[in-house]
């Protein structure tokens, strides 16, 4: 396996299988040192930046406990208490940052600006989500998956119910394939993913022996799935005009009691969280108003059900997070707690 210190995190289509497995390893050794108490510091003396231009509550935490944990320093800059974007150029934050951080992590919009950024800084950038990509995510849902299934996933099934072309959608397909998972995009035709990514992530399902599926047909597309897995029918940074259209062509695909007893009951239930499945947020109540819906993506009875796996998704984040960050900054290994 190829070191991968000094690389930047932008999307899984630049890692190889090899590449992914490592990094599940990692994740799986730190979370074992983290739960044994034992210290790993592995990084002290370094510093990171993390830039937010969307908001978070997993990402940005799991980066600030992981920093923490491996005794590194860390900033966070959110675009109203610092000059990105509006005063200085992602080209020239790059350089500035550079001079003082050993790794920079970026959530915001187009992958263009993550890309840009990592052309200009000269230490590792991490993507923390943009509009097409959510590659740290993908690390804590194999995890996971593999804390149910076991560490060799290949010819599990993965769904992906709604909107199956949105960033995190797009990741899974890719890291499926590349692990050898079958993965199913169900949805409709307009929230279907592009031509392209499907060719190529067919491909490399390929190589690895699994497939990629997208159809229209829910009872197709779930029927003995090992994971069903959701996300909202609207990102952020799309406007509020959509929900209304999306309501209408998503809701044939929120993951009910229906949909589990289609995969079995073996099956788990995977979300990146955050999730809109009852009214107890601003927006949930909001939609509950306007359209009279109390859920949407899914139920709170399959968010709160006995297959649900999300909260133990949700703390992988920090394990998946502190092992990217190892990875692209140490190549020493790791004598695991396992
Ligand atoms: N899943 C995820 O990325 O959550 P946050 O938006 O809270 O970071
Ligand atoms: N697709 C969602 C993921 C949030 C973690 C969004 O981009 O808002």
């Amino acid at each position: 396996m190829a070191s991968l210190k000094g690389r930047d995190y932008l999307k899984l289509l630049d890692f190889t299988s090899d590449d992914i497995r490592h990094l599940l390893d990692l994740a799986r050794k730190l979370k074992a040192l983290k739960r044994a108490g034992a210290s790993h510091r592995f990084l002290e003396g370094k510093n990171i930046v993390l830039l937010f231009e969307k908001t978070s509550t997993r990402t940005r935490c799991s980066f600030e406990v992981a920093g923490y944990d491996l005794g590194m320093g860390v900033t966070f800059l959110d675009p109203a208490s610092s000059q990105v974007s509006k005063k200085e150029s992602i080209a020239d934050t790059a350089r500035v940052l550079s001079g003082f951080y050993d790794g920079i992590e970026y959530r915001g919009f187009g992958q263009s600006i993550v890309e840009e950024l990592a052309e200009y800084a000269d230490c590792p950038v991490w993507n923390g989500l943009t509009d097409e990509w959510h590659p740290t995510q993908m690390i804590a849902d194999m995890l996971t998956m593999q804390e149910n299934f076991g560490e060799d996933l290949s010819g599990r099934t993965l769904v992906f119910m709604g909107d199956a072309r949105n960033n995190v959608a797009n990741s899974l397909m890719v890291v499926c394939a590349k692990l050898g998972v079958n993965y199913v995009a169900c949805g409709p035709v307009q929230n279907q993913p592009e031509a392209w990514l499907v060719e190529t992530c067919t491909k490399i399902a390929a190589e690895n022996g699994s497939t990629i599926l997208v159809t229209d047909d829910v009872e197709r597309g779930c029927t003995g799935a090992d994971a069903i897995y959701t996300d909202v029918w609207v990102s952020m940074g799309e406007p509020d005009e959509v929900w209304e259209q999306r309501i209408s062509s998503l809701s044939p695909y929120q993951v009910n009691a229906r949909v589990m007893q289609l995969a079995g009951p073996d099956a788990i239930f995977l979300h990146c969280l955050p999730a809109y499945h009852d009214t107890k947020t601003a927006i949930g109540a909001k939609i509950a108003e306007q359209f009279g819906l109390t859920e949407l993506e899914v139920t709170d009875e399959v968010f709160e059900s006995a297959q649900s796996r999300v909260f133990e998704e949700a703390e992988n984040r920090m394990h998946a997070i502190k092992a990217i960050m190892y990875a692209t900054l140490s190549d020493e290994p790791i004598e695991g707690a396992e």
